[in-house]
């Protein structure tokens, strides 16, 4: 029971030593992509995370539906933060039955084109590996451009289209790119 809490613990907040030591002693030697550290999201982070998805879409999605993934077992919802603390970005992962699927990503507009949006995946895809995920699944609308780009930059392949799955704001429907990365 001790030991399963610890690791509850442990698990929220993942330490990295070099991080604190340069983010403290040679602050001007990083920028702040690489200071950003990664650690599961909690209910506490929910109204800064809100903050960044209704800054990130035209149909953000609603609080409780951050709580459902917070609460599903085989979700793993992480944060970025930068060196003081203020988080950056998200990601919501869902792994089952050796496929992970990437549900929602979303950067701080303040903190975009970067290099964090890579730097986050490369965490999912590292996380997914460890899980041992075979495959990474994500969609993705055809007119988010930079986002495709992201993921063909890291070796993501299209496999499929959903059509109209995604609504648009002139009331008609836009299809999704399903894509996919294999870790083996
Ligand atoms: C899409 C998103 C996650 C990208 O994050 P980011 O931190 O800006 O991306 P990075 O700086 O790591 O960019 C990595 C690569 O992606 C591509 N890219 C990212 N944004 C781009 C843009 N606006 N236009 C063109 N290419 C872009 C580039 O190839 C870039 O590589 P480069 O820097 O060598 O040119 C971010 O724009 C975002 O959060 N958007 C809103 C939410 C969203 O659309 N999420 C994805 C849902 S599928």
């Amino acid at each position: 029971m001790i030991k399963r809490v610890l690791n509850q613990i442990k698990s929220l907040v993942t330490y990295d030593a070099d991080r604190e030591f340069y983010a403290k002693v040679f602050p001007d030697t990083l920028n702040q992509v690489e200071l950003m550290r990664f650690r599961k999201m909690s209910k506490a982070d929910l109204p800064r995370v809100l903050e960044i998805e209704a800054k990130g879409y035209n149909y953000p999605w609603a609080e409780g539906l951050f709580h459902d993934c917070l609460n599903a077992a085989h979700y793993d919802c992480w944060v970025g933060e930068d060196a003081t603390d203020k988080i950056r970005a998200f990601c919501i992962v869902s792994t089952a039955v050796g496929e992970a699927t990437v549900l929602n990503l979303c950067i701080d507009p303040v903190m975009r084109q970067q290099g964090l949006g890579r730097k986050f995946m490369q965490h999912i895809i590292d996380t997914a590996k460890a899980k041992k995920a075979e495959s990474v699944f994500l969609e993705v609308r055809p007119s988010n451009t930079g986002a495709i780009a992201l993921y063909e930059s890291l070796e993501f392949n299209e496999i499929g289209i959903r059509p109209g799955y995604y609504k648009t704001e002139n009331g008609e429907r836009e299809d999704a790119i399903m894509m996919a990365y294999t870790i083996i």
